[in-house]
């Protein structure tokens, strides 16, 4: 694979000015995940497209986001939606060119957003150029040992070469044929079999990376979402292991060298660029082990999108993601919702419950100390869509693994009473049909509603802003009604969300009211799954 390199004009030049206070951007960052084929479409093919995410920028900067995380929009025969790449220096023509690339980020960078990209680095896309030369060279080949082929097990070795399980569901192996079109060896894939795991433990694939990280930054990226950052290396013996799942095959130590490897490539550039990290682990402190001072800058905080809704889940996850953080002298993060699980508002029960409780939710999070990912259509309170089995598309959702993310990846509503809702252009319909019900949920129906989740969001993005400022990141507990959980953050704001069922007594030292993700009706209590600021009052608890 020869990876290209940027040209001169394609610098960082134009990336925003830094902060005058010298902290990285990305510490206290809202940033914005763009599922790239449902967030707009500019060509009317019903899949969403660079341009589309050009146009809609003016959006999103008055949204008040800091920066868009794109899902990968590389060459791919799109078995995964992207999450396949079959060249990672590339744009796919449904989403457009380099140009549509370089375009929207200087569009991006104009308007002081920033922008990460996704880096796919577990495994490629069947359609790579590296397997099509794996499949056809013979075992124990330099083009097989950038992957994971071995010999099966059993009679003719008819059985995978261990017990793993893809996430996806299914074995974790398939068996190729060879030259002569004879069943023989096995390839490892822990996702689908359309993507065959890389073999970290071969030099080439650390250069070749090393060349794509750089390729974007030279054309100006701010960032990296590393994919399954958690997964690149599995143990090397391939023994069977307990449960054949990837809680005992992911996080192998070997994993933290390429990362530190990665730290020095992104400190070269100017800009704080940066790279955060998609592990899902079991406990905030291993989360805290890829964003040592010399790893990634960030990880995803996926304890806090599984937290369920309840005061006690809530604050354990910040009490020890905000001590594991602390440990290793990192900023946390915070997200609800992203392209591979339940929209949260449908996690936390639907219908206006759970629209309330995730509007509470957004704004406890917004409160923290750190940095929040928001995930596309979360800003208009949509829901997980039913989609019906015949427009399914999810990999995970055929091979038994999960039931299926399509529901979370329905394209955005922007305007209009019937679909498409002005995804795109004219009344072609887009790839995943739009429930009829989303008329009342548009950007432009919200936009003209100032109670709406949209009218919401933007006023606590504002907030945030402003409330931010000044504000260090201490955060203080506070003894709360039973059910409630409430928080000291700095000396200037405090935050108390509801997650009991009844109203429940605010404590002392909530002041003035900031901001209520609903109504506050009675003066000294908060009305059940709703949160809210408050100034913080001098006078504090007698005793
Ligand atoms: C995580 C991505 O978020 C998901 O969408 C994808 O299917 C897997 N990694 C495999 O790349």
């Amino acid at each position: 694979m020869q990876t290209p390199r940027a040209t001169a004009e394609h610098s960082a030049a134009q990336t925003p000015p830094a902060a005058a206070d010298q902290t990285p951007w990305w510490r206290d960052a809202v940033c914005y995940e763009i599922y790239v084929r449902s967030f707009a479409d500019a060509d009317g093919d019903g899949v969403g497209d660079m341009a589309g995410i050009e146009q809609r920028l003016p959006y999103l900067a008055d949204l008040g986001i800091d920066a868009i995380w794109i899902t990968p929009f590389y060459p791919s025969p799109q078995n995964d939606h992207g999450y396949d790449v079959a060249d990672y220096c590339d744009v796919d023509p449904r989403f457009g060119t380099l140009a549509d690339f370089d375009a929207m980020l200087a569009r991006a960078h104009g308007l002081g957003i920033r922008v990460i990209i996704d880096v796919v680095p577990n495994h490629t896309s069947s359609e790579h150029a590296w397997f099509a030369r794996a499949l056809a060279a013979e075992p124990g080949s330099e083009e097989r040992d950038r992957y994971v082929f071995r010999d099966g097990r059993g009679i003719d070795g008819s059985e995978p070469p261990n017990n793993w399980r893809s996430i996806f569901g299914g074995a974790a192996w398939t068996r190729a044929d060879d030259t002569h079109g004879q069943p023989a060896q096995w390839y490892l894939h822990m996702f689908d079999a359309t993507q065959p795991d890389l073999n970290w433990h071969n030099p080439e694939v650390g250069d070749e990376f090393e060349a794509i990280l750089r390729f974007w930054l030279d054309r100006g990226v701010d960032g990296f979402r590393i994919d399954v950052a958690h997964g690149l290396f599995t143990p090397v013996d391939l023994a069977d292991t307990a449960t054949g799942d990837e809680a005992s095959i992911f996080h192998q130590p070997e994993v933290h060298e390429v990362y530190r490897r990665w730290h020095r490539v992104l400190a070269e550039y100017d800009g704080d660029r940066m790279a955060v990290a998609e592990a899902w682990t079991d406990s905030p402190e291993t989360t805290a082990s890829y964003i040592r001072a010399d790893e990634l800058q960030q990880a995803f905080n996926f304890h806090w999108l599984l937290a369920e809704w309840s005061a006690e889940a809530f604050r354990d996850v910040v009490v020890q993601t905000l001590e594991a953080v602390g440990l290793v002298d990192a900023s946390a993060t915070w997200v609800l919702s992203n392209h591979d699980v339940v929209r949260h508002v449908t996690r936390y029960g639907g219908g206006e419950t759970g629209l309330a409780r995730g509007r509470a939710a957004l704004l406890t999070m917004l409160a923290l100390p750190g940095s929040s990912y928001l995930f596309q259509g979360e800003e208009l309170g949509l829901e997980q869509v039913d989609v019906a089995p015949e427009h399914r598309e999810d990999p995970a959702y055929f091979r038994g693994g999960s039931e299926g993310r399509d529901g979370c990846r329905v394209p955005l509503p922007w305007a209009g009473t019937q679909p498409p809702f002005d995804f795109g252009p004219g009344s072609g319909q887009p790839w995943l049909p739009q429930p009829a019900e989303w008329s009342a949920l548009t950007v432009s129906a919200q936009s003209a509603d100032p109670h709406s989740t949209l009218a919401f969001y933007r006023r606590a993005l504002a907030m945030r802003r402003e409330v931010n400022r000044g504000l260090d990141a201490s955060v203080v507990l506070l003894d709360t009604a039973p059910g409630t959980l409430g928080f000291r953050r700095g000396d200037g704001l405090v935050c108390v969300i509801n997650c009991g069922g009844q109203p429940a007594r605010l404590p002392d030292e909530a002041g003035d009211v900031v901001l209520s993700s609903s109504p506050l009706d009675e003066p000294g209590t908060l009305p059940a799954d709703t949160a809210a600021w408050f100034r913080a009052a001098t006078a504090t608890r007698p005793g």
